[in-house]
């Protein structure tokens, strides 16, 4: 047996639909507070430097009404370090962002950007704000969030979940060699990106990773069954890996 496995879930896509109308339909936070009563641990909410989902009243709104924890996505900037400070959320997710990616397409170069992040990391810890980097599954970029004094690290998931065969059983391992790295040193790894129903189960199954944050195909699959329906399905296959 292996502890609890956080599900975090990301309501970034919901607010990307609302946006596409304009208006204030479907509600981002009407989503979060649905997903909570289907079980999500968490919310997990990106807000770009472009507002292309997510906006600053989407944030005030999650921290005045939600009641489990907020995980706020953001880039290294000193425009998204200022808004992290003012709301505080629970956690905070430094990413790697461009503007013109149609969403984040590699983890963070910890390693190479180890002078920028520094500050921001403490910061962030200063106002007691759980940081994670979003990094590929590599010992160099674990040994750099180790230097940084990071407490959490997420893996990109991404390439795992586009692989097939035995290349995707050799992400696999990567990440499973990753999680082990990390939490000998104190960090607790978390993974995410790309993750649905069909290839979950061998990430929740790595017995370091305390936390899945999973979006796109939730809020996609919820077109289907329902946000509660998939949420919980989600839930049950994590629980069932464990
Ligand atoms: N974790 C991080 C750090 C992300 O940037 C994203 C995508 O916004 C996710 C998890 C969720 O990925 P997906 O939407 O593919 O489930």
């Amino acid at each position: 047996m292996t502890g609890h496995l956080r599900l975090g879930v990301n309501i970034d896509h919901v607010a990307t639909i609302r946006n596409a109308r304009g208006g204030d339909h479907p509600d981002p936070v009407k989503a979060a507070l649905a997903a909570a009563e289907a079980g999500a641990d968490g919310i997990t909410a990106h807000l770009r430097e472009d507002r292309r989902h997510i906006r600053d009243e989407d944030i005030s709104a999650l921290m005045a009404r939600l009641e489990i924890p907020l995980n706020l996505e953001m880039a290294a900037t000193e425009e998204m370090l200022e808004i992290a400070l003012r709301h505080r959320p629970h956690a905070a997710c430094l990413v790697p962002e461009k503007r013109e990616e149609r969403t984040t397409e590699g983890g963070l170069d910890a390693a190479g950007q180890d002078n920028h992040l520094r500050p921001f990391v403490a910061r962030l810890a200063e106002a007691n704000i759980r940081v994670s980097l979003f990094i590929e599954p590599d010992a160099r970029q674990i040994e750099a969030a180790i230097r940084l004094k990071a407490p959490v690290v997420e893996f990109h998931t991404g390439r795992y979940a586009h692989l097939e065969g035995e290349a995707r059983a050799a992400e696999l391992r990567r990440i499973a060699d990753a999680a082990a790295l990390a939490a000998k040193n104190g960090i607790e790894p978390h993974a995410g990106h790309g993750l649905n129903f069909d290839n979950v189960v061998p990430v929740a199954a790595i017995p370091q990773i305390r936390e899945l944050n999973i979006g796109h195909f939730l809020v996609g699959e919820a077109l289907f069954i329902g946000l509660d329906a998939s949420v919980r399905r989600m839930r049950a296959l994590m629980g069932e890996a464990r």
